[in-house]
């Protein structure tokens, strides 16, 4: 009886080690800590796998693996205050990334290397109603990833440090006029297209980048990231017509 117990909890200790481990994943930020106009407020995050095995991430654009200005990061003041989002939302559908596979839509991190990407915040907010003030400033930590069996996980990468930035002056600054000059491309060519530039991270791409709320798909073009050998692109899927 006893060792019929003793037994199963053994078992069950020993089956997490057993399993295929998650893998374990570090987030650090880092950029000024006073600026006097949003347009230097770029904040740089560093991804690091703490693991011992490589880990293949999806380039998410709702995550910092991605410069689009979707609203990846936390920012308040020590009072509570945010600045207002006016940044993009975009939709992404892992699982149909994961079926695409283009080598361009994910990030493989082997043990102990790091992917560092910076970030304009001042396209993705807008600090005039919240004021000036000191802003404690989280990314969003959780990412996709694809295990060793090929199937989607999510993980969220442990956030040992915040960073805080003194916004003064200028708080906001005028979206690009990105309508204006979008065009619409069909996704196949949009696809084609970033498929001919992979090798050359360095260029500007378009990506199609479908709005939660427009009627048409519009297309735009990314920052491409600054580390060659390591610029995420994100491939967006498309919206529904
Ligand atoms: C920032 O937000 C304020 C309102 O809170 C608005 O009046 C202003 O036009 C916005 N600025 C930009 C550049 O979007
Ligand atoms: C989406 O756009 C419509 C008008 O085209 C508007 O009435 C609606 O409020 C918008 N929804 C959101 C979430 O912005």
């Amino acid at each position: 009886m006893s060792f019929a117990f003793f037994s199963l909890v053994f078992a069950t200790l020993a089956l997490p080690s057993a399993a295929s481990s998650s893998p374990t994943l570090s987030l650090f930020l880092s950029g000024p800590s006073k600026v006097t106009t949003v347009r230097e407020l770029h904040i740089t995050t560093t991804l690091v796998n703490t693991d011992d095995a490589e880990v293949k991430l999806l380039n998410d654009p709702r995550t910092v693996l991605s410069t689009f200005e979707t609203d990846t990061f936390t920012i308040t003041d020590p009072t509570g205050k945010s600045p207002s989002f006016h940044g993009v939302a975009v939709k992404y559908v892992p699982a149909t990334v994961l079926k695409t596979n283009l080598p361009e839509s994910f990030t493989v991190l082997a043990p102990g290397a790091s992917v560092q990407i910076a970030h304009d915040l001042s396209k993705a907010y807008n600090f005039t109603s919240s004021g000036e003030a000191s802003y404690d400033i989280v990314a969003n930590n959780e990412f996709n990833y694809v295990d060793a069996n090929g199937e989607l996980q999510t993980i969220h990468a442990s956030h040992p440090s915040q960073h805080t930035t003194a916004i003064s002056g200028e708080l906001a600054v005028a979206r690009r006029s990105l309508d204006k000059r979008i065009s619409y491309e069909s996704c196949d060519s949009v696809t084609q297209t970033s498929r001919a530039l992979s090798s050359r991270p360095l260029l500007r791409r378009r990506t199609m980048l479908p709005s939660l709320n427009r009627t048409s798909p519009r297309t735009l073009r990314p920052r491409p990231a600054s580390l060659p050998g390591s610029a995420p692109t994100p491939v967006l899927t498309k919206a529904p017509s």
